[in-house]
């Protein structure tokens, strides 16, 4: 395989970028992530592909939900705050107002949209695990064009 190749093709399909907001008990998080379709309409599931090392991961295997905060096209610095790991960032949550859904996720006062999710499986094989989650609330804040991938000159994926 031409493993240059191989990365451009896999850099050209085509994400949203969103804070995750992610809860297990009393410890509420975030991160940025762009891995995330729909994969079924009923019931309505999502599946989201999780670092498996990272912090976000373990909250999700334990926490059980998660929500998809959904942002603005001039929102990309807000998605900034939510690259770094808690050890580099810090509490990530600590400037970014939020209120808790039905999960106890956050849902970022900022956000233009969100869903909120149960977990119902996940699937662990790879430097990412993917978490299968049902959709079980939704709220439309306001109007726009969404935050996507190709807004910005990050890349993840190849
Ligand atoms: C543009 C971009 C997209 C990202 N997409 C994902 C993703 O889909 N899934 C994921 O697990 N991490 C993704 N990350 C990496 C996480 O945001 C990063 O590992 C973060 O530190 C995780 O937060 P945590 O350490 O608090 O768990 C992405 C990072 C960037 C810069």
């Amino acid at each position: 395989m031409n493993t240059e190749f191989k990365k451009q093709i896999l850099r050209r399909i085509p994400y949203g970028l969103y804070v995750v907001g992610v809860v297990d008990g009393e410890e509420v998080s975030g991160f940025t992530a762009t891995w995330l379709a729909q994969c079924s309409f009923d019931p309505p599931l999502l599946m989201m592909a999780v670092r498996a090392d990272s912090r976000s991961g373990s909250l999700i295997k334990n926490g059980r939900a998660f929500s998809i905060n959904f942002l603005d096209k001039s929102q990309s610095d807000l998605a900034k705050t939510f690259f770094k790991p808690p050890d580099r960032a810090g509490n990530k949550l600590g400037e970014v107002e939020f209120h808790t859904g039905l999960t106890g996720a956050p849902l970022l006062e900022l956000a233009q949209a969100y869903l909120e999710c149960k977990v119902v499986e996940i699937v662990e094989h790879g430097d990412h695990h993917v978490v299968i989650g049902e959709v079980i609330d939704a709220q439309v804040c306001r109007e726009g064009d969404s935050l996507m991938l190709s807004d910005t000159n990050w890349s993840y994926g190849g």
